[in-house]
């Protein structure tokens, strides 16, 4: 196979006119897999504006796998609850974006789609961890949480009890302990939208950030120094 003829990468020849042996892709044509059909489902834009509909039918299934998702590749910074407090920023990582704010409440569906596909500002973009079906699976899961951190006691239909804990937990066979306040981890986070005190205990302080780690040879005087 060595010896024979054969176009090397990124070298010329006199077999083509213009001289390359790399061939530009025959007009008109599309890969296998890539015809993109539903630009939607793609851009999440419409008429160049971003849409706020989902571009296949919202499943239980794909809530679920959007929660999944979202736990893994945003909570490090968004935290949980989607307030932009997560481990990675109360380590110093600049500020994440807070899902809670009115700009973002009224955001389009299809903006969450766009900041996942292309970053914003100082956050990556996540196009390469999240299928394009797995990024619409989040941005309904964003939306799942805004409701959730903005519900209150008129979003319960008329007429259906709203159920105390203490009874939840003995129907349920929990613990009494089920009912009493819980300490949240502070990733889990204590602050509401709109700044009101929800009853929840304040964070665990977790103490100060662990010191850099030095690596293997450094000099431990040195890097004291700096600091
Ligand atoms: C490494 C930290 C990090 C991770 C992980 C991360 N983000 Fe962000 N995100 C940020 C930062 C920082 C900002 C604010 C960017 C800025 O203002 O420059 C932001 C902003 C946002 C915004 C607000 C955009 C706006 O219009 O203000 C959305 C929506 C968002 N992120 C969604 C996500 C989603 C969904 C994921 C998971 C797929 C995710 N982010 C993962 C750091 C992160």
């Amino acid at each position: 196979m060595h010896n024979q003829p054969k176009f090397v990468p990124q070298r010329g020849t006199s077999f083509f006119a213009d001289g390359r042996s790399a061939r530009p892709q025959v007009v008109d044509t599309v890969a296998r897999g890539q015809l993109q059909e539903d630009a939607y489902l793609y851009t999440g834009m419409i008429d160049g504006k971003e849409g706020d509909m989902m571009p296949f039918p919202l499943t239980a299934t794909a809530m679920a796998r959007g929660q999944e998702r979202f736990n893994i590749y945003c909570t490090p910074c968004h935290s949980r609850v989607g307030n932009g407090d997560g481990m990675i920023v109360q380590r110093g990582y600049r500020p994440a974006g807070n899902f809670h704010t009115a700009r973002l409440m009224s955001a389009p569906l299809g903006h969450f789609f766009s900041v996942m596909t292309h970053g914003y500002g100082a956050m990556p973009d996540y196009a390469a961890q999240l299928t394009v079906e797995d990024r619409w699976a989040v941005a309904a899961y964003i939306r799942a949480l805004q409701l959730s951190q903005n519900a209150k006691r008129s979003d319960v239909p008329a007429g259906e009890a709203v159920q105390s804990l203490r009874n939840v937990a003995s129907e349920e066979g929990l613990p009494a302990t089920f009912a009493q306040p819980w300490v949240m981890p502070s990733t889990a986070v204590t602050g509401t939208p709109n700044g009101e005190d929800n009853g929840i205990p304040a964070a665990v302080n977790m103490g100060p950030a662990p010191a850099a780690r030095t690596t293997g040879a450094a000099e431990p005087q040195k890097m004291q120094q700096t600091r």
